[in-house]
């Protein structure tokens, strides 16, 4: 029987749609009537990347007493009710899985996947590796991510598989700028679970449930975007899947359980109800849930049956019911459309899901893994240009980098969402992506800088967050190596953890480079895990580094003459309170700090205050609204003021010619490093914090605020969105519907990857400080910004997670250690180059030496342009990895300055490839779009015109 049903399809298949037919053509999509409410049963399975469990675990079904969940089975068991009635539809979203599963298929199952992909059957639906976060994810993350599984589908299924439409129906709020990416990528249909509750109430009763978004002030990006009805769940009362427990339908009259006349009856009721809130004559109606259809067919058999029955019994109704797709009910209603949808041009933020359920806890959520993620993109980057340049192939141990990256995106991943034990493999997998990469720096720095073959072994030191390097505290001489991963020249203030000494530092042309000691700050020394011997850190700027390029220094002890070049800092400690305030003055900048309390008070002739504060965690058993707990994904502080941490005891101030600090002494394990750099017009503020105290029974959230009194911002504050474009934000408003506020603080509270700032309109004056990780941010106060940093909570709160974030490590509450830089000037003084700087700071490796300074320079090439000239410095070399096995290389170049931002960066660049890459013998250059999967054109890589925001995507072949 089965095998007669599988030829006759196969049969039917053929016929109806011929071998070669792309399966999004609309002959793939059901017919939908004029006169009739078209209903699109959309049957799917939300599959996290991680999340109660690991990515291996829900993929076969492991550990099914936390969840029972497994993905194997899942498309094991929909394959085969997708090949037994070519009627039916799935939607396949998240590509580590379906990947997965397709490297353990037989050839006989692959094609009859292909069929089905073919038929429109099975369609990838966003297609990225995961479901990527919208808050606190990277830009440049968001599009490797996406490529990766758009690249999946396209070697596999070929581009007539290349999704139409994708779906964000989880993540917790929506990006302007990832619907700028989608819009940029080809997509043409946007669906989102989760909006705030009363905008979602406000576009319910205004039927704008869809609408197009107009998602760039810079780039003509604009996507048709779609709310649907009931996040992604089915209608209550129709859940099918062997999780649920929801009543079957019967349909045999004969059964005293006959039930099929009042179950259509609700059915139809419901599709009622949720039509009277769209414009067209078509709804959605999603069939599916976490992890849902590990046994299709129970979900099926009862679809099959509502489906037959309602169209027989209501066609008079004029109702209609059929699978689909969101690609297939995205075209029906664009399709239908008569009027102009609403427009959107601000972004779904924040994303509250009950009067006290404001999602904005989780922008700051685990903020060492945030870092991490940050760090990890930046080295990727670095180690996908390296290995184009040096090795030129594809390699596998890159690819599983890229895939761990790539995860690291979940929206339950780098928003600090997911529990311990699963956070606990994500890190392990870029763990491991990092220390590949480190092989391959060693490998193509060694191959690229030996003079005659001779080989050091370069060594990655993980740990210099915390100040930390086993080679370069144990070995003198040693050699740091670095990498410089924009594209032009770049100056670095480099610090090298180091025991106590006298070094000398000789750079390319064996001139020996100033130097500064610098101690270790007691906080620093002190964190939980530190494993170190280093006391000091050798501080010295690598001045003009080449562009994509790479220089080496040789540092040792020297004999005889000490350190001719290096100085020790000069170092005092001022008990607090001091008689007068503190003014420390360095490189044509000072700062000031109170005489009692200690805090930084003035900036320059400015008053620009700064403070550590924290808020109280509502505590809470999560039975009503009123009584949700501040949790992983919820920020709800008890009060709506910030307090004060113990104050401040001493001030150290330490003076050199490199870097000038100001310690703040806060407690054992709380301090703040105030930085000036001789090479650098920007404060640098490094935070320290944690084990954060919980003895007291109250979970903690901390807070760096920054207060410029004469900036009058009146309640208005911009931050950028996913690292690029930038939004402008207003206290207790929103632009799209009435708010309606009953969370002050945490309803105020906006993501931010990479730039926050104030300004006055009058007088131009502006306030910008740059972040180094995800973190979210608020401007409660006239003239403040305030970024969280650092969260720990004692209470879950009740949106699946099931663990209170209480982060621990080394047996002790979670210590975190961050950096912002602060910068005040006039409106034109745009952060983006800072930003730029902030995230691809340069790669360093160690290695340790036995050669002398002149005999190294004999035996290796100590700097080395892996480019032939800068590029404008207002481009962005995004991407350069290498593409596949013939030698193609995949490129972008973007322009990272949006119109009107600056007078002289925002305007359109030209470049050109021709020579630009030594190592790279160009042939041809295709155009792509943003994705990678859709070709454009042959261009002439002699003149490549970038716009402003404009990113340019292009296949090299070499
Ligand atoms: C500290 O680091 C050294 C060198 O890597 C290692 O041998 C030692 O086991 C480490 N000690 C601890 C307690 O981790
Ligand atoms: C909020 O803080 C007050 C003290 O100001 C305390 O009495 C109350 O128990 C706290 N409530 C919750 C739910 O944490
Ligand atoms: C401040 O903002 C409010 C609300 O947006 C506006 O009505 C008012 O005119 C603004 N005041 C100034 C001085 O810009
Ligand atoms: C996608 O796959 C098709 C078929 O294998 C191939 O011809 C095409 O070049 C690929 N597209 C891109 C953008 O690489
Ligand atoms: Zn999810």
């Amino acid at each position: 029987m089965q095998k007669c049903i599988t030829i006759l399809s196969l049969l039917y298949s053929l016929l109806k749609y011929g071998e070669t037919a792309c399966y999004y053509s609309s002959n793939a999509c059901p017919q939908v009537e004029k006169d009739f409410l078209n209903v699109h049963i959309v049957p799917h399975s939300h599959d996290d990347v991680g999340w109660l469990k690991t990515v291996e675990q829900y993929y076969y079904g492991a550990n099914n007493s936390i969840q029972n969940a497994g993905v194997q089975y899942i498309y094991d068991s929909v394959l085969e009710e997708l090949w037994k009635d070519p009627e039916k539809k799935f939607v396949s979203v998240e590509m580590e899985f379906f990947s997965h599963w397709w490297k353990e298929q037989s050839s006989h199952m692959k094609r009859k996947t292909h069929k089905v992909v073919e038929r429109g059957q099975l369609e990838f639906v966003g297609g990225g590796w995961c479901m990527n976060d919208e808050a606190a994810a990277m830009y440049v993350d968001i599009v490797d991510q996406m490529t990766l599984g758009l690249k999946f589908i396209n070697d596999t299924f070929g581009d007539c598989a290349a999704p139409k439409a994708v779906w964000q129906i989880d993540p917790f709020g929506h990006s302007r700028e990832q619907a700028s990416i989608f819009a940029q990528m080809g997509f043409e249909y946007l669906f989102l679970g989760r909006i705030d509750y009363q905008d979602k109430a406000a576009r319910l009763s205004n039927r704008e449930m869809e609408m197009t978004w107009v998602a760039s002030d810079s780039l003509n990006t604009s996507i048709f975007t779609g709310v649907l009805y009931n996040t992604y769940s089915p209608p209550p009362g129709f859940c099918f899947d062997i999780l649920c427990g929801d009543e079957t339908i019967v349909d045999d009259p004969d059964s005293p359980m006959f039930n099929i006349d009042r179950r259509s009856k609700q059915l139809v009721a419901y599709i009622l109800e949720q039509s009277k809130h769209y414009k067209t004559n078509n709804i959605i109606i999603t069939m599916g849930e976490d992890f849902h259809y590990q046994n299709a067919h129970t979900w099926y058999k009862n679809l099959d049956k509502l489906i037959k029955y309602i169209n027989k019994v209501y066609f008079n109704s004029n109702i209609r019911l059929f699978y689909s797709t969101p690609s297939c009910y995205g075209e029906a209603v664009k399709n239908a459309f008569v009027e102009a949808l609403p427009r959107k041009t601000d972004d779904f933020f924040p994303y509250a899901s009950d009067p006290h359920a404001y999602w904005t806890g989780y922008f700051t959520s685990r903020p060492t893994f945030k870092g991490l993620v940050r760090h990890s993109s930046n080295l990727l980057r670095a180690c996908k240009q390296i290995q184009t340049m040096a090795v030129k192939r594809r390699s596998n141990v890159l690819f599983q980098f890229q895939r761990s990256q790539a995860i690291a995106q979940h929206h339950d991943a780098v928003t600090g969402t997911a529990k311990q034990h699963v956070n606990n493999d994500y890190l392990l997998r870029l763990d491991q992506g990092i220390r590949s990469c480190s092989k391959i720096f060693s490998e193509s720095f060694n191959h690229l800088l030996s003079l005659n073959g001779s080989t050091m072994r370069q060594e990655y030191c993980t740990m210099l967050n915390i100040s930390q390097c086993w080679t370069t505290e144990q070995n003198a001489p040693f050699i740091v190596t670095l990498y410089n991963p924009v594209t032009i020249r770049s100056s670095h203030t480099v610090r090298i953890p180091v025991t106590d000494g006298s070094y000398a530092v000789t750079d390319h042309e064996g001139r020996l480079v100033a130097s500064q000691m610098v101690p270790i700050a007691e906080a620093v020394l002190r964190l939980p895990g530190r494993n170190s011997t280093a006391t000091n850190e050798l501080v010295f700027i690598a001045e003009d580094l080449p562009p994509l390029g790479l220089r080496s220094y040789h540092v040792q002890t020297p004999e005889g003459k000490p350190g001719r070049r290096m100085l020790r800092s000069r170092s005092r400690t001022i008990k607090l309170p001091n008689e007068k305030d503190v003014t420390v003055s360095a490189y044509g900048l000072s700062l000031t700090f109170d005489r009692h309390t200690g805090q930084l008070i003035q900036v320059g002739n400015e008053m620009f205050q700064q403070q550590l504060l924290f808020y109280r965690g509502m505590s809470g058993n999560n039975s009503q609204f009123e009584f949700r707990a501040s949790g992983a994904y919820i920020f709800r502080p008890n009060g709506t003021e910030a307090l004060p941490l113990q104050p401040v005891t001493k001030l150290t101030t330490i003076f050199g010619p490199i870097v000038t600090e100001i310690r703040q002494h806060i407690s054992a394990n709380t301090m703040q490093i105030f930085r000036l750099h001789r090479n650098a017009s920007y404060i640098e503020l490094d935070w320290i914090l944690g084990p954060i105290p919980i003895e007291d029974g109250i979970g903690k959230e901390y807070i760096s605020r920054f207060t410029v009194p004469a900036i009058r911002n009146n309640g208005t504050f911009y931050t950028d969105s996913n690292g690029r474009e930038v939004l402008e934000r207003q206290l207790n408003h929103q632009a799209t519907y009435k708010l309606n506020i009953t969370e002050p603080t945490a309803g105020n509270f906006y993501p931010v990857n990479s730039f926050a700032y104030v300004e006055d309109k009058l007088t131009k004056m502006r306030m910008t400080v740059l972040n180094d990780r995800a973190q979210g941010v608020s401007s409660l106060l006239p003239g403040s910004l305030e970024f969280m940093i650092h969260r720990r909570l004692l209470h879950d709160d009740a949106f699946g997670v099931g663990e209170a974030l209480n982060e621990t490590a080394y047996g002790v509450g979670l210590a975190a250690r961050g950096t912002h830089w602060l910068t005040l000037g006039n409106s034109e003084t745009v952060a983006r180059f800072l930003a730029q700087r902030m995230v691809h700071p340069p790669i360093l490796m160690f290695a340790p030496t036995t050669f002398s300074a002149e005999e190294f320079r004999q035996s290796y090439r100590m700097e080395l342009a892996l480019i032939n000239r800068d590029l404008p410095p207002n481009v962005n070399l995004l991407t350069l990895e290498p593409w596949d096995d013939e030698g193609r290389v995949l490129v972008r170049f973007e322009h990272f300055y949006g119109v009107g931002e600056d007078e002289r960066f925002s305007h359109p660049v030209t470049i050109s490839l021709k020579d630009l890459f030594p190592t790279l013998k160009i042939q041809s250059v295709e155009e792509v779009n943003l994705a990678a999967n859709r070709h454009i054109r042959i261009v002439n890589a002699d003149e490549l015109v970038l716009n402003p925001m404009e990113i340019r995507t292009l296949i090299v072949s070499t």
